[in-house]
């Protein structure tokens, strides 16, 4: 039997002294990655910034078309995967299976990162049931990801590229949460 296990990730470290305007000019693609880990403290702070909760209403640090905050973030390490809520900023386990070579396939020097961030779109959320909206939605949380990697000196790249039909079964997605984007968190080599 699965006995669920749940994570609370510590309270992000919002005052990263760096202005947006050097993030932007830092922001860039990285594919080499050192295995060095990546703590909980900054997976939290990554993590507030793809999609946490920024209001005491609840909304994200992200816009979502209606509000419907349809992106799911999981995050993929060498201990299993998680899946992120927003809610309670904490992780939901999901398989004790390191899935980051099925997400790093075609280009298997990334798996080096110790942390790999899959992004999926509820589309049950979505009344119109359009891809459009999905993408849309996910692209901002992505580029939330590059800012945020880009300010804490962590890198990234936003990726299309991933094994769909492996990681829908082993993640355990329903027929109606698709796989968007995957980003790739670590040192720089
Ligand atoms: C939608 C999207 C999909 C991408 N997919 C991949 C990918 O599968 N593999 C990869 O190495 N880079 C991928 N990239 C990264 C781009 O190649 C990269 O952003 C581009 O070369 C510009 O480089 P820069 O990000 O350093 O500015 C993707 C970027 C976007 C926006």
């Amino acid at each position: 039997m699965w006995a669920q296990q749940t994570i609370s990730l510590p309270q992000p470290d919002k005052t990263v002294s760096t202005t947006l305007f050097t993030t932007l000019q830092n922001r860039h693609s990285d594919r080499d990655f050192a295995t060095t880990p990546v703590s909980d403290a900054v997976l939290s702070q990554v993590l507030w910034a793809a999609t946490g909760v920024n209001r005491p209403d609840g909304k994200l640090t992200v816009p979502s078309a209606n509000n419907v905050k349809d992106i799911n973030v999981y995050v993929c390490r060498q201990d299993g995967a998680y899946k992120y809520i927003p809610a309670s900023h904490s992780l939901v386990k999901v398989t004790d299976k390191d899935l980051r070579k099925i997400i790093t396939n075609t280009q298997p020097a990334i798996a080096d990162a110790p942390v790999l961030l899959v992004l999926t779109s509820d589309m049950s959320k979505i009344r119109s049931r359009s891809e459009l909206v999905s993408h849309i939605d996910a692209g901002y949380v992505s580029q939330n990801i590059c800012l945020v990697c880009a300010a804490l000196n962590l890198g990234t790249v936003p990726r299309m590229q991933m094994e769909k039909n492996t990681l829908k079964s082993e993640l355990k997605l329903k027929d109606d949460e698709i796989l968007i984007l995957n980003h790739p968190v670590g040192y720089v080599k």
